[in-house]
């Protein structure tokens, strides 16, 4: 298991929404943005599930996912890969619900999405671009 660098990491309190990057068995791409997210205790991105719909069915079929968090008063951005876990009873999704629902108590929290970062890039402008940093 991963977890986000935590330059990256503390990018997610600068950048919201930021947007989810899946794909179907057969490679076609979907993107999405999502705005009810935090880093949990275990280093994973947790994402509440209010209202996605290709993207769940993508992860279900092909659990990689990718996005990009930035600096929105810098250059500085992240490329993240991983692999998506749905989530959807537990302590950790109720974790969750409770999130979503001190936002708005009719937010649906379908499910808990974590995603384990496995590999993070620069994508900062500049000679680092494209480096692995994880
Ligand atoms: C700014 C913004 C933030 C959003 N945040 C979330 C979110 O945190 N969780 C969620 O389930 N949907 C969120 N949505 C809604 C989804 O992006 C939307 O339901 C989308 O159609 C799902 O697409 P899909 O069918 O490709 O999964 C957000 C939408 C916007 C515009």
């Amino acid at each position: 298991m991963a977890a986000l660098p935590p330059q990256a990491a503390e990018l997610f309190s600068k950048q919201k929404p930021f947007f989810l990057a899946t794909a179907s068995k057969d490679g076609i791409p979907n993107v999405v943005p999502v705005g009810m997210f935090f880093v949990g205790e275990d280093g994973k991105l947790w994402l509440v599930d209010n209202y996605l719909c290709k993207t769940l069915k993508n992860i279900k079929e092909n659990p990689w996912v990718a996005f990009d968090i930035w600096n929105p008063e810098s250059p500085e951005s992240y490329q993240v890969k991983g692999k998506a876990e749905i989530v959807s009873s537990g302590p950790d999704y109720e974790k969750a619900v409770a999130f979503a629902h001190s936002k708005k108590e009719t937010f649906p929290a379908k499910n808990l999405i974590k995603v384990d970062p496995t590999c993070v890039y620069y994508t900062t402008p500049g000679d680092h671009a494209g480096k692995k940093l994880l």
